[in-house]
């Protein structure tokens, strides 16, 4: 176990799993890391969906990060909005796509490790859906406090007297009194230092649904839960990641093979799709991260975008497809060019293969300049379907 770390905190999508593992209600939803997936999810979930930013840190509807799509094609589209978003300083690598629901009011409960007391806490509101610390700020007494006794838990007693403090409506009582011991049941069996929902909802037809949850795990109750290693987030610890940002470029870390690099934030969400859709033929192949070099793709922008790239193990081939635009594509081959004899300068051992598509301004003279190169590693398609299947195609070798 790592010294000083002594909390997990989970995305949303995970809380929501455990959620559901214990009962509290929750909208069906799934999560995806590319855009074009965001079609087939928001069809089985009926057409409508909410697209949600999987990152750790609150306030994402705030910054554009929670959007509502109306159908499979508007689902493609804000989720191409908000992958690779940056809210806070967390780039989003996922977003959930969740059902809807119809929202009559919005709630707030947590359980939570009160340490300065010694005991654990529930708090509970009528008024959820904000940040609660400006409730808890602007009016105090509609946040009720009430302390839980480790030993007698959160009882149907304890639970009505949560309810009967912070006031919540009668006819659904009984409701959030069910909502509340099973999460409380969340919170003890899976270790937890805190259980926050915000909101928790009543729909339009009066049923009682956890909209969004946040868990943080305590870490040194690993030992007894085995199945939450696996919720811990190693793309967050990516160093390569770290690099990038000091170098100015807009990295993002994935789960599969092929690296990206493409210029502009449209052209890179489209190659991840086309890359996840070639490597479905070649044992499913997936983008193993992408970088967008915007619209500058110097010599020294591409040699460190390179240098990143291929300094990920995950990757087997990477895949540059570049749209010359300000940036005609001979600065881009050229950038290639010099990239690959800079990184060998710098005594890099590049050994995978580059898949490079070139369109748009200049093409055909960019095209020349890699040709001429002749470099062993670089092959060239012309066209981006062709391009990705040859670059999931070499990385499934
Ligand atoms: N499945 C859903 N259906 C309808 N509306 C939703 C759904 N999920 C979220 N919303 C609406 O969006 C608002 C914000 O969602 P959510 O609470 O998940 O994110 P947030 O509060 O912005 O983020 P954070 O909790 O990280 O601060 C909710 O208060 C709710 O009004
Ligand atoms: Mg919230």
């Amino acid at each position: 176990m790592e010294k000083g770390r002594t909390r997990v905190d989970l995305f949303e999508y995970q809380a929501k799993d455990l959620f559901a593992k214990h009962g509290v209600p929750v909208l069906a939803g799934e999560v995806i890391d590319t855009p074009g997936a965001a079609r087939e999810v928001a069809e089985r979930l009926g057409g409508r969906a909410v697209v949600k930013a999987q990152v750790k840190t609150g306030g994402r509807g705030k910054a554009g990060g929670v959007k509502l799509a109306s159908d499979p094609d508007d689902a493609v589209e804000k989720a191409g909005q908000i992958l690779g978003m940056d809210i806070k300083g967390h780039t989003v690598h996922k977003v959930m796509l969740a059902e809807t629901a119809d929202i009559k009011e919005e709630y707030y409960v947590s359980f939570l490790l009160d340490r300065t007391n010694r005991t654990f806490l529930a708090m509970a509101s009528v008024e959820g859906g904000v940040e609660i610390e400006v409730v808890a700020e602007q009016n105090p007494e509609a946040l009720a406090k009430i302390p839980v006794d480790a030993i007698e838990g959160v009882t149907q007693e304890k639970a009505a007297e949560i309810v009967a403090a912070a006031k919540f409506p009668a006819e659904i009582a009984d409701q959030v009194v069910e909502v509340l011991q099973k999460l409380w049941t969340v919170f003890i069996k899976e270790d937890a230092l805190l259980v926050e929902v915000n909101p928790l909802v009543k729909t339009e037809d009066g049923k009682i649904i956890a909209l969004d949850g946040k868990v943080s795990l305590d870490e040194n109750a690993a030992f007894r839960q085995p199945e939450h290693e696996a919720l811990e987030d190693k793309a967050a610890a990516n160093p390569l990641e770290a690099a990038a940002k000091a170098k100015g470029l807009n990295y993002v870390k994935l789960d599969g093979e092929v690296g990206i690099i493409g210029n502009g934030a449209g052209l890179v969400m489209s190659t991840l799709d086309v890359v996840a859709y070639a490597g479905e033929t070649h044992g499913g192949v997936k983008p193993a991260n992408f970088l967008d070099i915007g619209g500058g793709a110097s010599a020294e922008v591409m040699a460190n975008g390179l240098e990143i790239i291929l300094g990920d193990p995950d990757v087997k081939s990477v895949f540059v497809n570049v749209f010359g635009g300000i940036t005609a594509c001979d600065a881009v081959a050229n950038g290639i060019v010099q990239a690959l004899e800079l990184l060998k300068a710098k005594g890099e051992d590049v050994n995978k293969p580059l898949v490079v598509r070139l369109d748009g301004n200049n093409a055909e003279l960019g095209r020349k300049i890699l040709t001429d190169a002749n470099h062993p590693l670089v092959q060239q398609v012309d066209t981006m379907d062709g391009a990705a299947e040859r670059a999931a195609e070499l990385a499934a070798k």
